[in-house]
């Protein structure tokens, strides 16, 4: 390697400026070294890859350590520990900087600051609902940990991997900083240098602030709670110094409903020309050796008979992706979804989606919800309802909710937070915004039950606004072809018939007419929807993103008495009478909401106290009247709409 990058900078600086004298170079030179080219050609694109998006996926699949646990912390409204009394960015030997790895708090110095065990917090968890100081608290906290580490035999590249963490993050190790990172619901890494771990004592700092801002995603206004801190998995993960497995994507060929061909790629860290890649699958005798032909390295290949994923038949199977030096696996679905001019399709078969929208939050502890047995309950009660489909509202959900989604048959809607009012007309937002969506991409782009990636809810229309989204379309299709592209459109009414229709601009573009309607709560009452009519002018499947009313849990009265369970009953019962008149290109629902949710926009000291209670399930777990009516439109529909 050395000696490749001395010859081409030697040649760099003879043709002057960088590419076109590489060009050059391979030209005179091309009969002389063949494999000497072909080389470097590999090397180069390898190199070119973008630093961020280097995403490792399949976390699971790793050699991994946990750093989950209880980890030390400062609370530190005024930022002391990263600036200077002058408000100047402290420097990296700067003694006070909180991120500084002595921290011997003896009697005679004078340090103002120190992580000590009376101050810990649970990792992966918010801060807010671990300790009532935190409720409402929106600023920095500094989270630390020690490890200890025994360094790989073999040569290796060290990682540390976050779920996520709310909002901005900036990681420290051994005082050296490694990264930082926006965006409160997708995952990132950060390599380690080999210079910087020890074996003993490592000193690993993250700064955490969730702070709002107008120019982030989200943005300063949303209607649920900016939990902060390090609200996912924190991993120290381990590749192979080469021919790692980045990331894959091994899924049926979306050309046709009834697929039955693999379309993908696997993406290599570090790899030499030649290099062999592996695909098996056990369980259908399947196994396919490549040779690698750069950083990315396509692949395609028929399978033999098999069975389709479906939300009734989750099958999935296993997959292993192996090189010289690297090996992971997973369970993966081989499904299609498609849609016509009316219908979703699954394998080519019309599906009615019978779903849900859910918050990340456990409302019995008031928290972000982050583990598997967190993903057992919320999906656990959708199954309750009845739903073959979820909407992970209004951002990307942990990965145990996918997964799980995928071994229970539970179709998805994975969306970030491109919600209300963003500003449309910065490029650097609309530069956050595609790079939540890549990662969101990235990290479950394997998930047989993920069928739709929405690009926004609720985004007022504007020509700058329906720019950006349309981008942010293009870039998920370009990223991902296999699966249908949305989001939560806004609807216009035309009093005069009595007719709503979904004619935003963005239905040009989705795959799915989805909107939001709160006909009866916001605006109008549950009568309202009995003289209701729908329709758009686009032929699309038309789906409706959110719909629901507020009932607190436990409250009764009469069905006219607002915030009871009796009014939230009868709004579903005339919701879903209107329902059975829709268009026939009424492909299905994801009402608002599974469960009660914190929301700092709810303030009705009676009714609501800082939570949304549109929730179907209490605050306490419960079943709400109106659980059993959606219930039961769902049972009739999967006997009508099997
Ligand atoms: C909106 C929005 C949700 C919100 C809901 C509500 O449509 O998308 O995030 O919570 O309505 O008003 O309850």
């Amino acid at each position: 390697m050395q000696a490749i990058n001395k010859k081409l900078r030697n040649h760099n600086t003879v043709g002057g400026n960088c590419y076109p004298s590489t060009v050059v170079f391979i030209n005179h030179h091309v009969f002389m070294h063949r494999k000497t080219v072909l080389l470097i050609l590999f090397v180069f694109s390898v190199s070119l890859l973008p630093a961020q998006s280097n995403l490792i996926t399949n976390i699971p699949s790793r050699k991994t350590i946990d750093l989950n646990g209880r980890w030390q912390y400062i609370v530190d409204m005024y930022e002391t520990g990263f600036y200077d009394y002058r408000y100047k960015e402290r420097q990296p030997a700067d003694n006070d900087a909180y991120w500084n790895p002595d921290t011997t708090l003896n009697k005679s110095a004078r340090k103002e600051y120190g992580y000590n065990d009376k101050y810990t917090l649970r990792v992966p968890g918010d801060w807010n609902s671990q300790d009532p100081k935190f409720l409402y608290y929106e600023g920095t906290v500094w989270y630390k940990r020690s490890f200890d580490f025994e360094k790989p035999k073999t040569p290796a590249k060290l990682f540390l991997y976050f779920g996520a963490v709310n909002y901005k993050a900036d990681v420290y190790l051994n005082g050296k900083k490694l990264g930082s990172h926006k965006g409160g619901f997708t995952p990132f890494n950060f390599e380690i240098p080999d210079s910087v771990i020890k074996a003993k004592n490592n000193f690993l700092v993250v700064k955490v602030d969730n702070k709002r801002y107008a120019d982030e995603i989200p943005t300063l206004n949303t209607d649920w709670w900016n939990y902060g801190g390090i609200t996912r998995d924190v991993k120290l993960v381990e590749l192979p110094a080469i021919a790692a497995i980045q990331d894959y994507f091994i899924q049926l060929d979306a050309a046709n409903a009834q697929s039955s061909a693999i379309k993908g790629w696997v993406k290599l860290d570090n790899a030499t020309a030649g290099e062999k890649i592996t695909i098996e699958i056990p369980e259908l005798r399947v196994k396919k050796i490549l040779t690698a032909t750069g950083a990315i390295t396509p692949v395609a290949f028929p399978l033999p008979a098999f069975q389709r994923w479906s939300t009734d038949n989750p099958v999935r199977y296993t997959v292993i992706v192996s090189t010289s030096a690297d090996r992971v696996e997973e369970k993966i679905g081989f499904r299609t979804i498609r849609t016509n001019e009316k219908q979703i399709l699954l394998n080519g078969q019309p599906v009615f989606l019978r779903g849900i929208s859910i918050h990340e939050e456990i409302p019995q502890e008031a928290r972000r919800a982050y583990s598997q047995q967190d993903a057992l309950q919320l999906l656990g009660w959708a199954k309750g309802l009845g739903c073959n489909m979820v909407r992970l509202a209004h951002y990307p959900h942990d990965e145990t909710m996918t997964r799980l989604a995928d071994s229970l048959g539970i179709l998805v809607w994975s969306e970030i937070p491109v919600y209300w009012t963003i500003d449309f007309t910065s490029k650097a937002v609309l530069q956050k915004a595609k790079e939540q969506l890549d990662d969101m991409i990235t990290r479950d782009h394997n998930r047989a039950s993920i069928i739709v990636w929405s690009v926004g809810n609720e985004t007022p229309v504007s020509t700058a606004r329906t720019g950006f989204m349309k981008t942010l379309i293009d870039e998920a299709r370009a990223k991902d072809p296999t699966r249908l592209v949305s989001a939560a459109l806004e609807v216009n009414y035309h009093s005069a018939e009595n007719l709503r229709s979904i004619d935003d601009p963005l239905g040009e573009y989705v795959d799915l007419v989805a909107f939001n309607q709160y006909l009866g709560w916001y605006g109008g009452t549950p009568l309202s929807c009995r003289t209701a009519n729908w329709t758009t002018k686009y032929k699309k499947p038309l789906f409706i993103s959110e719909t629901g009313a507020e009932g607190l849990g436990g409250y009764h009265a009469d069905s006219l008495t607002m915030w009871s369970e009796e009014f939230q009953e009868w709004y579903y019962k005339e919701q879903v009478a209107m329902l059975k008149r829709m268009p026939d290109n009424f492909a299905g629902i994801s009402p608002w909401i599974l469960a009660d949710f914190r929301s700092p926009r709810r303030n009705h000291p009676v009714y609501q106290e800082g939570w949304n209670n549109k929730g179907l399930i209490d605050q306490q777990g419960n079943r709400k009247k109106a659980f059993y009516i959606l219930r039961n439109y769902y049972a009739e529909m999967e006997k009508t709409h099997h």
